[in-house]
């Protein structure tokens, strides 16, 4: 079974309930008919139902099995404006400005999520991850204990003898550009998390990525990665996390015992934590194209409750395919 079989195997047991905030989009639509098929998930569409069923008639998509939810129609739209004004009024909301923003299903559907009415949620088909991310973040918050959100791609490289037999998780490529090492080390922690749940890893082992390795060069830069290293260990004693390595010594064996001898994951590592957002960007977008790799994700990790956010280019199969991870996170 491949590793998307099994997360959909996974989805079908919890049958959560999603939320697809952007329901007037062609793709997402497309989309409904597999998951209620395959019981991934039921599917909740927001947007006017008129708009959204004459768009799957001219589409010949049939909807059935899946919610269609009006936002400003919805019984609890008043009560979802006064949490939301209630939440941010110091941040100088008003109840105007609540009212207006939660008729933005982005909004809307995290508070969907917040509340318990969705599982989780799943967008970004045609917003961009900026927009995607701050209503989650205003409303859902982080999960407890955790300051900053990432974006994790898993990878999975295809003949490659490195990682969990070529899987990787690949973090922060998506969401926060220049973390602390307070922040790096909590990265660390919630990759573990989606490299066990996700992608079924026994063995979880990171990197921490620089351009040094255990002191070969010294730079500001580099002394964040042992920063981050150091709280990593003292604060998840239970994580296998070594760093600073350059990427090879993390990745290849012979170079790891080389150039970090007596490390216990030097050589071996599965995740691989990046020092800034253009660093993880960069890195996960190069090995998709240059190794063929397939990149699945943004992943969003240490967010209070499951959202993910789609490509803009994203397919059909690549919204269900997320749908099915979100509701595993659920
Ligand atoms: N983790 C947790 N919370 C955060 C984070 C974070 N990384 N960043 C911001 N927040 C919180 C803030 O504390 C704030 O909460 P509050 O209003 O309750 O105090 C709220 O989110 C909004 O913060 P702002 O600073 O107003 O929002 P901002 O406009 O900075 O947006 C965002 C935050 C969206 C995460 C921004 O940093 C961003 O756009 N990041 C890069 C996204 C991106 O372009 N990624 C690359 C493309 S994705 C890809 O290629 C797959």
């Amino acid at each position: 079974m491949t590793l998307l079989e099994q997360i959909k195997e996974k989805a079908k047991v919890k049958a959560k309930t999603i939320v697809l905030p952007e329901g007037t989009e062609e793709r997402t639509i497309q989309a409904v008919p597999t998951l209620v098929r395959e019981k991934l998930a039921h599917p909740i569409l927001l947007g006017d139902p008129a708009a959204v069923k004459g768009l799957a008639d001219k589409l010949g998509v049939d909807l059935s099995g899946a919610e269609i939810v009006n936002p400003t129609e919805a019984p609890y739209f008043d009560d979802f404006v006064q949490a939301f004004y209630e939440m941010r009024k110091d941040k100088g909301m008003t109840p105007d400005k609540a009212k207006d923003l939660m008729a933005d299903p982005l909004y809307f559907g995290s508070m969907m999520v917040k509340t318990g009415k969705a599982d989780g949620e799943v967008a970004g088909a045609e917003n961009t991850t900026g927009d995607v991310l701050r209503p989650a973040l205003q409303i859902i918050k982080t999960a407890p204990g955790i300051s900053a959100v990432s974006g994790a791609f898993i990878m999975i490289v295809p003949n490659c003898p490195y990682g969990d037999n070529g899987v990787f998780v690949f973090a922060d490529c998506a969401v926060t550009p220049n973390p602390t090492a307070e922040q790096m080390a909590e990265f660390a922690k919630a990759s573990v998390g989606t490299a066990v749940d996700l992608c079924g890893m026994k063995e979880p082992k990171i990197g921490m990525l620089s351009f040094s390795t255990k002191g070969s060069a010294s730079h500001e830069l580099v002394d964040k990665v042992v920063k981050a290293t150091e709280i990593a260990k003292a604060k998840f004693p239970e994580l296998a996390v070594d760093g600073e390595f350059q990427a090879d010594a993390a990745l290849v064996p012979k170079v790891g015992a080389s150039k970090a001898p007596g490390s216990p994951v030097a050589g071996q590592c599965n995740i691989l934590i990046f020092p800034d957002l253009q660093a993880g960007n960069i890195g996960y977008k190069l090995v998709q194209r240059l190794a063929g790799a397939e990149a699945i994700g943004p992943i969003l990790q240490g967010i209070g409750k499951p959202v993910n956010d789609l490509s803009r280019g994203c397919s059909v199969e690549d919204i269900v395919n997320v749908v099915a991870m979100t509701a595993v996170r659920a």
